[in-house]
């Protein structure tokens, strides 16, 4: 893919020089979280964009960003009892996997784009040369996103005294958003009792701060390899360039190099697992990725379509069930639900997304199962992006604000919104 392999290893070996992004400790600790939803006593909100962009790189976006985060955390918190482990599809998800190599712009074959991390997405042959520069660019830009979050969330930003204030004023004028601030009272009210009953809300540091982890697909081999790291404390290796990484459908081959790269490194695992995925692969997965059984280290992403996934997913939840695997499993309601808009642009509708998790929720009900989170894409903008939710958008309005460089997401009313229908749908289930 790259035509200059020398520019290439020079890139790499610049990044193999430079500091790891993120600490084994802290995978390690994401890993206990994740052993917690395992359990049934967590919950996972995996979230973010489905590529992030050289362009759209500003404090506000990501400010924006992790605010849907940490409103939909609270809510679901707050109504399903258990903590929410928050990891954004952020500060590295920049690769994506093509089912074409090249695409027709006009009646011209250019090559396709592959994300920020490789080429630009403009329509030109030249554009879309892969140029390694750009690997140490995502480097960079993930190191200055991951730098802010962390400020923001141990800083004071992510403060639970501050619920209130993360609503949008483009939300805050929404039905979800006057919902949100009736549940913020409820919030403010609770932590005036706890402070009432003698508890020390100011010095105790878990109301005031939060942990947000990072994660993305884990496809360039070469960049991944170059923040892989052996840990001081433990010697084990772990992939330093986020907390968790995943691997997609098209590149989970059991004897396949990215496979063969994860089963090596300490950090936490996600696989995608689609509407033609059999119970033998599951197994080997399962039994490759973590032989040792150790809780946490698993996470399956169900990605199956809205109609198919109860009957896709239940033979697949039994079985690993009775092989006594402990795994999260995780909804993507996203991707199995994608097509083009009459006016040819690519979206997914909110209803569909909402009814795959009502089946992956009735899926779990059935077989005894913890639905144990959601895997989202969504940005803090005022997007129009995805179809329905409570503004109801319709086809005329995608043309609107249409901003993503790859697949459409929830905008921040929507993300909310389906924090609220997430929540209803476990607890109408019997779950919290
Ligand atoms: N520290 C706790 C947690 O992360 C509580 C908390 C603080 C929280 N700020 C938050 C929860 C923001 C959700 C969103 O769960
Ligand atoms: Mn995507």
């Amino acid at each position: 893919m790259w035509p200059d392999q020398g520019a290439l290893d020079q890139a790499l070996k610049q990044i193999a020089s430079y500091p790891p992004l993120v600490f084994a400790g802290e995978a390690r600790s994401l890993q206990a979280g994740l052993a917690q939803v395992c359990a049934g006593k967590a919950f996972l909100l995996q979230a973010g964009d489905c590529a992030e962009s050289f362009e759209d790189f500003s404090a506000n976006n990501i400010r924006d960003k992790l605010r849907v985060i940490l409103q939909m955390a609270v809510v679901l918190t707050y109504s399903l009892g258990v903590p929410t482990i928050k990891v954004g599809r952020m500060a590295g998800q920049f690769a994506k996997p093509r089912s074409s190599d090249t695409e027709k712009i006009d009646n011209r074959e250019i090559p396709s784009f592959r994300g920020h991390i490789v080429n630009d997405p403009a329509p030109t042959e030249n554009a879309r040369i892969p140029d390694p520069d750009r690997l140490v660019q995502a480097y960079n830009q993930s190191a200055s996103t991951l730098n802010l979050v962390r400020a923001f969330v141990k800083g004071g930003f992510a403060d639970l005294s501050r619920v209130h204030a993360w609503t949008q004023e483009f939300v805050g004028s929404s039905p979800e958003g006057q919902r949100y601030e009736q549940m913020a009272t409820e919030i403010e009210r609770a932590l005036r009792f706890m402070r009432a009953c003698g508890v020390d809300t100011e010095n105790t540091a878990t109301l005031h701060e939060a942990d947000v982890y990072t994660s993305h697909e884990a496809l360039l081999l070469g960049y991944e390899e170059s923040l892989t790291r052996q840990d001081s404390l433990t010697g084990q290796w772990y992939d330093c360039s986020a907390h968790m990484l995943w691997v997609g459908e098209r590149t989970r081959q059991l004897d396949g190099a990215h496979i063969e790269f994860l089963r090596g490194v300490g950090n936490p695992l996600g696989c995608k697992i689609g509407p033609s995925t059999s119970v033998d692969f599951v197994l080997e997965l399962c039994q490759v990725l973590n032989p040792a059984r150790a809780p946490g280290r698993l996470t399956l992403i169900s990605r199956m379509g809205a109609d198919k996934v109860e009957t896709a997913l239940r033979p697949l939840l039994r079985a690993v069930r009775d092989s006594g695997h402990p795994v999260v499993w995780a909804c993507d309601p996203m991707h199995g639900n994608t097509f083009t808009s009459v006016g040819g642009r690519k979206t997914r509708h909110f209803d569909d997304i909402i009814r795959e998790i009502a089946g992956f929720v009735n899926a779990h009900r059935l077989e005894g199962t913890w639905p144990g989170g959601i895997h989202v894409e969504l940005t803090g903008d005022n997007v129009t992006e995805c179809l329905g939710g409570a503004d109801d958008l319709t086809d005329a309005d995608l043309d609107d604000r249409y901003q993503t460089v790859c697949d459409p997401r929830l905008n921040a009313r929507q993300g909310l919104d389906l924090a609220f229908g997430v929540a209803e749908l476990i607890r109408s289930s019997g779950f919290a």
